[in-house]
């Protein structure tokens, strides 16, 4: 059976101001009437052969979670809860000594929560290739043809194919996060898929792989877990030693540097909800290429995505524009700058 590990904990900054630190995008309605999170379980649970899942979130978004999880009759195998958020590879490594506990065997298949998904048949078939694989102890990651010459993703070389598996194939090297012009050179080879964040690996090889990459984090997250309290329908992760893991991503601490990595090629209509141009991408568009979402009136807009959530909003001549309202914070930023919104959350975050 694969374990699905949902990651819910990140704060989805670039889509301030309706991602919150405490509603973050994930828990949003923003591209479907349910949630990227809801979406994301309901992907997992009718995946063949999978149990139900692991979630692994902020201990601030416990009780969106349960709610979120009973409106679609969803149950998880364990809520696990972390005191701060250390990124992907403690939350991970967490994951992975849960589910040891339950089957040496265990085989994680990491989801992060929020993504987008249209084409579930050939994602299914995704997961399936790489089954031998993650049970021989490859850790899959699942490539995407890239687009553009984004720099907010990882890249991946892709090399041979493994002698026994056409469609998966050996990782020349995992670059996560390149600059722009090393992000434009890969595009330009050809050969670099976009790492989609979704993983496949057994709990055990994830754990040896970071005891030799990053032990600090094994060990904090192995004492984090042993001191677990069980709250309600919760897991506490003990604060304590959680606190003392290094935040760390899965792309940095071990897809960057573990040889044992393969990729298999996702052509499944992926995408990850990670800004305004994101979201404004996946969304139906009216004939100027406007998204339009809430009460919003244009005259001569072309090229924009405007939400308003409690107000009209009105907009006159605006090209390649996102404006978001909310009941107490207004955005508005050319296109081509949503990435720098992070700064502007960062200065809030300051002044706090
Ligand atoms: N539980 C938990 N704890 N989840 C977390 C934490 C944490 O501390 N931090 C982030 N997450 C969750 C996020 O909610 C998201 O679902 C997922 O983990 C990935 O984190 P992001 O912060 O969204 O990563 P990213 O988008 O910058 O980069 C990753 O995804 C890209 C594709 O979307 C990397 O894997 C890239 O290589 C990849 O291209
Ligand atoms: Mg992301």
């Amino acid at each position: 059976m694969i374990c699905p590990v949902i990651l819910c904990g990140g704060s989805g900054t670039r889509l301030w101001p309706l991602s919150r630190k405490l509603y973050p995008k994930q828990f949003l309605p923003l591209v479907d009437s349910t949630t990227m999170f809801q979406t994301t379980v309901l992907r997992a649970g009718a995946l063949p052969g999978t149990d139900s899942p692991l979630i692994l979130c902020n201990e601030e978004h416990r009780f969106l979670v349960a709610e979120q999880l009973r409106l679609i009759d969803a149950k998880a195998a364990a809520i696990i809860l972390e005191p701060v958020a250390r990124n992907t590879a403690p939350a991970v490594a967490v994951a992975a000594l849960r589910a040891l506990e339950q089957d040496q065997d265990a085989m994680l298949l990491v989801m992060p929560a929020d993504h987008v998904i249209r084409n579930t048949d050939n994602f299914t078939a995704a997961v399936q290739a790489g089954i031998d694989a993650a049970r021989q102890g490859k850790l899959i990651t699942f490539g995407v043809v890239p687009t553009a010459a984004e720099t907010g993703y990882g890249y991946i070389q892709k090399a041979a194919s493994l002698d026994n598996a056409a469609d998966v194939f050996t990782v020349g090297s995992f670059v996560e996060k390149p600059n722009a012009a090393t992000a434009q050179q890969y595009l330009d080879s050809g050969e670099y898929l976009w790492n989609s964040g979704m993983f496949m690996f057994r709990a055990d090889r994830y754990l040896h792989e970071l005891e030799t990459l990053d032990a600090d984090i094994l060990a904090a997250c192995r004492t984090a877990f042993q001191n677990a309290k069980a709250d309600l329908d919760f897991l506490r992760l003990d604060a304590d030693a959680f606190t003392k893991a290094p935040d760390n991503s899965v792309d940095y601490a071990i897809m960057e540097k573990t040889s044992d990595a393969v990729v298999i090629p996702l052509d499944a209509d992926w995408s990850d909800v990670g800004s305004w141009t994101g979201l404004w991408e996946i969304k139906t568009k009216d004939e100027h290429g406007n998204a339009l979402d809430g009460n919003v009136l244009v005259e001569d807009v072309e090229d924009s995505y405007i939400n308003a959530t409690s107000r009209m909003v009105a907009a006159v001549g605006v090209s390649g524009h996102v404006i978001v309202e909310t009941t107490d914070a207004v955005l508005v930023a050319p296109k081509d700058r949503v990435q720098d919104i992070k700064a502007i959350v960062e200065r809030l975050q300051q002044s706090d």
